[in-house]
């Protein structure tokens, strides 16, 4: 039985309740973080928490945390679970308002917040060496997707489109340039250079993308960080995703065509051992 936390209060999953009036139900209006959790430990914690605060800000709901106060109810739950990997969700909504008004609730109301934890399964040594197949679509969410907000129905439907035609993962395109996948960044790999999109207000900066980019630098790779066309993702010789539940994995087709020889690529196989190193270095010091 699930072990979290919600307004307050730590108890099984089973029992954890919000009310019919909270705004993220009614509206959609709240803000969340996904947070990986390797052997109880939290990777990238901090950088999560800033992300928290600052998409908290941009949506005008006070954080109702300080960071250490979230560390420490965050442990709890990750200390209870049965599990050691975990993706832990923060959950912060503006609360419930018992008449239904999309301005925001006055007085304002206690932002109602949750933290769960489910089973986080890294992909494994078949899953990388095989690579994922994607599909593609136009990207018709809002213009404010560095917040990374609960009401996710855009995302929701491009991720089934991709599990619909038996895929992991929608790339998408905004007026021909790559945004990021439903609920992933993307990068390209051309004539060995890693190309990374910019972050703006048309994607949502991931942490895992931080960190692809920092193990870029520690292995040497060139990196060039700028608009990416489709033509240029269709032509790549590697194309990657990455998310903290992912990290990073090749995508070897891309509408039904291969990406370069249709097999995960040698920069990635670097990234990758790259990537792992990192990771374990970031969890001997505890962060
Ligand atoms: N999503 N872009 C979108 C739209 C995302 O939803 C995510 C992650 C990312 C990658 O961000 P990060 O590296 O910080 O995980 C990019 C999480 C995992 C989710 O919604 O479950």
């Amino acid at each position: 039985m699930g072990f979290v936390y919600l307004n307050g209060t730590f108890g099984p999953l089973e029992e954890a309740r919000v009310s019919v009036m909270d705004r993220g139900f009614l509206f959609g209006d709240g803000i969340y973080e996904v947070v990986p959790a390797y052997g109880r430990r939290l990777f990238r914690l901090e950088e999560h928490l800033s992300r928290l605060d600052r998409s908290l800000a941009q949506v005008r709901i006070a954080n109702p945390h300080t960071s250490a106060e979230w560390q420490t109810m965050i442990e709890k739950v990750v200390a209870a679970a049965e599990f050691e990997d975990q993706s832990v969700l923060l959950q912060v909504t503006r609360g419930v308002s018992l008449v239904r008004n999309h301005a925001f609730p006055n007085p304002v109301s206690a932002p109602s917040v949750f933290i769960m934890a489910e089973p986080l399964n890294p992909p494994d040594a078949v899953l990388k060496a095989e690579g994922v197949t994607a599909v593609s679509a136009a990207d018709n969410r809002w213009l404010r997707c560095d917040i990374k907000a609960i009401s996710l129905l855009a995302n929701c439907l491009l991720r089934q489109k991709a599990i619909d035609e038996g895929c992991a993962e929608t790339v998408m395109f905004r007026d021909g340039i790559l945004t990021e996948g439903a609920a992933s960044n993307i990068f390209v790999v051309k004539n060995g250079i890693l190309l990374a999109p910019q972050k703006n207000h048309l994607m949502l900066t991931g942490i895992t993308y931080d960190v692809v980019l920092e193990v870029a630098a520690q292995l040497g790779f060139p990196v060039s960080v700028r608009d990416i066309s489709d033509s240029e993702v269709r032509g790549a010789d590697e194309l990657w995703l990455s998310s903290s539940t992912k990290e990073v994995l090749p995508i070897v087709q891309l509408d039904g065509r291969p990406i370069g020889n249709g097999c995960p690529g040698p920069i990635y196989e670097r990234m990758d051992k790259g990537y792992q190193q990192f990771k374990t270095e970031v969890m001997r010091c505890g962060r």
